[in-house]
């Protein structure tokens, strides 16, 4: 049995490696990947003669006994692993930042030794970190990483960090670096390439958020010509270097505005996937609201914090019911336009490992099977897959950034991914599929993906002792008897399934023991256009888009944007490339056209009116308001909200720090002549529109911009 089992897994490795290298999948679509987070210097040490580089020695610990400074693992480690992340059936891996960090040591409070091991303390967003490269901080590792996973099929996803550089108030003083270039630093800023504001103590105040700094790290200033240039140019060299996307670390806490443009100008370079941090604990934080308006809006999908709480409470101790994950799911699903691009996770390197919260390792299986089987792009914490916790202190960081133990195929975590991975690339229904729950009670969620005519149904009970019978369970699953997709590997049997009507066909009752989980699914056969997947989610003319899905043939059809005809970069039955058309900016439905005149259904596509400057607008005086009323800006195109009057329609709410002035950062069109004016939204959602004439303003064709004006009366 055992034999049998390696001689099969030989074989899925083996496959895998084979789809993947004629699967060529375009980063603009994300939803069919497995991505794997790595902290860089905690998953292997492929080369010593990185461990304490001379312009930064003394911050290597090779006892690996302080956990806050570095360990040895590099990205030649990582690249020597590939066929361990390959065989797990990882598609896509995102790795802490790269780029050159702090190189002195700043004690803690207690006096020990810390390093920015973790790459969240930027000195030179243009070179690569020297504890995980080599000593010159050249690119070579990086470009070997690259390379290396490319050949396995595999998509690097680099984190990026573009709120701050390191620490204000201590070690190099926030120094920042254009590829060794000094630029300037915190304490003699003569440029204005930071805030200078302390701390953000309220972390549910707009203002504090995006231009105070987090954590006494030197807060950058996105709206210095400079510093936007400089981050964009560090972004666009990780895109020549062959990265696919980019993880923005704290979204929340850079200029939001300012961001539109920031991933404008990435698509506008090439394919990518772009999700950021917006840290929350859930639906009814008081910034849900913008997080989505947020994800809808700025091209850039965020990691779902909200579904992340729920998965921890659900599997975890707290043994929450099934239903707060449905109600997150549902929540969440009228709200964010593009629900399956939201990237999904158990835990991070920022919270307790699961293990450390639950120490229950069939309660482990059962949060990935279902991360991996439910919306939403799935990312795995590295060392889940081997069991990996310590549990000082709660588990919580750094105590959850543990060295890889080892590397084994054989744990079920490892096998789970794998197929559940395979399940991912072939079955549409989990990558594009609509969710719906079928049955559930306290301990039991059966729910179903669905594509058309592509069924995933995946039934999980986490109780630690009951088994439950299912009787009253319906299915899209055509009549038929289903094996457990999985076979076994968590107790999972077969189901049969008989005809009813309307989409609901009746499960033979059948007995789910505790701690199982089973999938059942099918694949439709041939059947017209089906279009599940659409990136960028805006762009100018020109910018390239690529539309996924099923059934497009292998003869060329034709995509339109509206009614208009876009021109075809390549087409295979899977994904088209194409570009967007000079068409009037605006809000387009998209539809794929086969060679034999079939029409797909209709995606969304913002077409923007040219590609994206950050504007500051500011508006002195505005008329008096109450808490809850917010001053909006409202324009004449797209990328003013086209004259809408919503909350999310229009760009705002604005910020006031200075009341009655009010201001934001906004991403608008390059060259083009808007016309604006400023509302008022009150909390009770009357609209107040300011007197006169529209103002008027040419943004500027590069660089940023600013406009002050008085609120008409
Ligand atoms: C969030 C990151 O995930 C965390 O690890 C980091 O310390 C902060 N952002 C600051 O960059
Ligand atoms: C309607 C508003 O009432 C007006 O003030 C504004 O100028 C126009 N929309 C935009 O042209």
């Amino acid at each position: 049995m055992r034999k049998i089992n390696r001689w099969l897994s030989a074989i899925s490795i083996s496959l895998a490696i084979v789809f993947s290298l004629f699967s060529n999948a375009r980063a603009a679509d994300f939803k069919r990947e497995v991505i794997y987070q790595i902290v860089i210097d905690r998953f292997f040490d492929g080369s010593t003669t990185n461990n304490n580089p001379s312009q930064s020695s003394g911050l290597y610990d090779a006892t690996k006994t302080n956990w806050r400074l570095y360990w040895g693992g590099d990205l030649a480690g990582i690249q020597q692993k590939m066929s361990y992340l390959a065989g797990m059936g990882v598609t896509a891996i995102w790795i802490l930042p790269p780029v050159d960090n702090l190189n002195t040591n700043i004690p803690d409070g207690q006096g020990n030794p810390t390093a920015s091991y973790h790459g969240y303390q930027a000195r030179d967003f243009k070179r690569i970190e020297e504890h995980f490269g080599d000593p010159s901080n050249t690119w070579t590792d990086f470009d070997n990483l690259v390379t290396a996973a490319h050949q396995s099929g595999i998509k690097v996803i680099v984190d990026f960090a573009p709120n701050h550089s390191t620490a204000d108030n201590a070690g190099e003083f926030g120094a920042l670096y254009d590829n060794g270039t000094f630029l300037g630093n915190y304490t003699n800023d003569t440029n204005g390439y930071f805030h200078h504001n302390g701390n953000i103590s309220n972390f549910d105040d707009r203002y504090q958020l995006q231009y105070y700094a987090l954590f006494d790290l030197a807060d950058l200033n996105q709206e210095n010509a400079t510093i936007d240039a400089y981050l964009k140019a560090a972004a666009q060299q990780f895109q020549q270097h062959g990265v696919d996307g980019f993880r923005i670390d704290a979204v929340k806490h850079a200029t939001w505005g300012w961001e539109y443009s920031f991933a404008n100008s990435i698509y506008t370079y090439g394919d990518s996937f772009l999700f950021g941090e917006w840290y929350q604990g859930g639906t009814s934080d008081p910034l849900y609201h913008d997080s989505y308006k947020f994800a809808n809006k700025s091209g850039i999908s965020l990691l779902d914090f909200p579904l992340n709480t729920a998965i921890r409470n659900v599997f975890g101790v707290t043994n929450s019911n099934f239903s707060v994950i449905d109600g997150v799911l549902s929540q969440e699903g009228g709200n964010f336009t593009w629900k399956d691009d939201l990237v999904t996770f158990i835990d991070n390197h920022d919270m307790a490992r699961f293990l450390s919260i639950n120490n229950n390792t069939n309660r482990l299986h059962e949060a990935m099977a279902f991360t991996l089987t439910t919306r939403g792009i799935p990312c795995i914490y590295y060392g889940t897959e081997q069991y990996l916790h310590n549990d000082t202190n709660g588990g919580t960081d750094p105590y959850n950034r543990n060295m890889m133990s080892g590397f084994s195929t054989s744990t079920t975590a490892y096998q789970l991914m794998n197929q559940l991975s395979t399940l991912r690339h072939n079955n549409p229904a989990v990558s594009y599929g609509s969710t719906g729950q079928r049955w559930i009670n306290n301990d039991v969620y059966i729910y179903e993906r669905k594509f058309y005519g592509s069924v995933v149904l995946v039934a999980i009970n986490k109780n630690d002792s009951s088994s439950y019978s299912i009787t009253g369970l319906n299915t899209a699953l055509p009549a038929g008897t289903y094996t457990d997709y999985l076979n076994g590997l968590l107790g999972g049997s077969s189901i049969t399934v008989s005809t009813g009507s309307g989409g609901n066909n009746p499960v033979t009752g059948f007995t789910l023991p505790s701690h199982t989980v089973a999938v059942w699914q099918l694949t439709e056969g041939s059947a017209p256009p089906e279009v599940g997947s659409i990136g960028p989610t805006s762009g100018q003319s020109g910018v390239k888009v690529t539309i996924a899905g099923r059934n497009f043939g292998s003869t060329t059809g034709s995509v339109k944007f509206g009614t208009t005809t876009a021109t075809i970069n390549s087409w295979t039955p899977t994904q088209i490339v194409c570009t967007t058309p000079s068409v009037t900016n605006g809000v387009y439905n998209v539809t794929v056209t086969n060679s034999s005149s079939q029409v797909s259904n209709s995606i969304q596509y913002t077409v923007l009116t040219a590609k994206l400057i950050p504007v500051t607008f500011t508006v002195n005086n505005a008329t008096p308001t109450q808490t809850g009323d917010y001053i909006f800006l409202t324009g004449s195109t797209v990328e003013l909200g086209t004259w809408s009057t919503t909350w999310d329609g229009a760009v705002g709410p604005m910020l006031t720090p200075n009341y009655p002035n009010w201001f934001l950062n906004a991403s608008v069109p390059a060259g083009q002549t808007i016309q604006f004016k400023f509302i008022k939204i009150a909390a009770n959602g009357t609209v107040t529109w300011e007197a006169g004439n529209n103002h008027q303003y040419t943004v500027p064709t590069s660089g940023t911009g600013s406009v002050n004006v008085n609120w008409q009366y």
